[in-house]
């Protein structure tokens, strides 16, 4: 299996401000967010990355997307440096991103045609494309709608398509079923599969271990930003479910839940 993703003794420290002092009580300013961290992904997988709130999962996520440079460390995506070639790796991914940040006063329409453009798409592709993703996500309906009057949900489904206009072979899904009703999460997830049936290669990241079972070829578990175990996923179960597997292995490297 050819490696589409080698990620390399990453690390990322945040020099925290007083009020993220506060959020995350601590009286230390530095906060450790990925510790030299290490997995590869292999071409046609999809790959989990597993870890619960403030693992660092969004972190290594953003330094392979090149929106932020490691302290140390490499990241190679298909070959290209995330720190030394960005424009070449942002041509080569798509990334959803779980923080929401379409803006209020635009309609699906623009968005995806902007972002097509930004990317190089030409007119007819970009149509075509749009018509395909716009009917499958049900978009078509609130085409011409302004952001700042859709649903989470809608938002959720146009930034996913917009993530992807460009049509990636490497696509990162920062949680991506995150703050959706079961049927759009149905819709997302199928679409995944259909996404890796087409020979794309997936990342995502999550805490629902349902949806790693369900769509994961291997996961990496993400604690205090280090990764405690990598693999198969029936590897890394050993039997158990991923729920009590996580527990586990959790409490080995935690201690403890508390
Ligand atoms: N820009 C930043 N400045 C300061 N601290 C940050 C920044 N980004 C992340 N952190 C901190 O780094 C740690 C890891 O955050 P990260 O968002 O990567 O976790 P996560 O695994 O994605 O969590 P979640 O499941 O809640 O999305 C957290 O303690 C977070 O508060
Ligand atoms: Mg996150």
């Amino acid at each position: 299996m050819e490696e589409i993703l080698q990620v390399e003794n990453i690390s990322k420290t945040f020099t925290l401000s007083k009020k993220q002092m506060k959020l995350e009580k601590t009286n230390s300013k530095k906060k450790v967010a990925v510790d030299h961290l290490s997995f590869s992904a292999y071409e046609g997988e999809i790959f989990g990355l597993l870890g619960p709130n403030g693992a660092g999962k969004t972190t290594t996520l953003r330094m392979i997307a090149t929106l932020i440079k490691p302290d140390e460390g490499e990241i190679l995506v298909d070959g290209s440096s995330s720190t030394k070639e960005p424009v070449e790796v942002r041509k080569k991914i798509g990334f959803l991103t779980s923080e929401l940040k379409l803006e209020d006063f635009f309609t699906p329409n623009y968005l995806f045609d902007y972002f097509a453009t930004l990317h190089g798409v030409d007119a007819a592709t970009c149509k075509a494309r749009k018509e395909e993703l716009f009917a499958r996500f049900g978009i078509s309906e609130f085409a011409e709608v302004k952001v700042a009057n859709l649903s989470t949900g809608m938002k959720q489904k146009v930034s996913l398509v917009v993530s992807i206009a460009h049509n990636p072979r490497f696509i990162i899904f920062d949680e991506p079923t995150n703050g959706l009703d079961v049927i759009t999460a149905k819709v997302v997830t199928d679409f995944l599969k259909d996404l890796k049936k087409e020979g794309k290669s997936i990342i995502l990241s999550t805490h629902i271990f349902e949806l790693v079972e369900k769509l994961c070829d291997r996961v990496g578990i993400i604690i205090n930003g280090k990764m405690v175990t990598c693999g198969d996923l029936d590897a890394v179960c050993e039997g158990k479910t991923l729920e009590d597997r996580f527990f586990e292995i959790y409490e080995e490297t935690e201690g403890s839940l508390a």
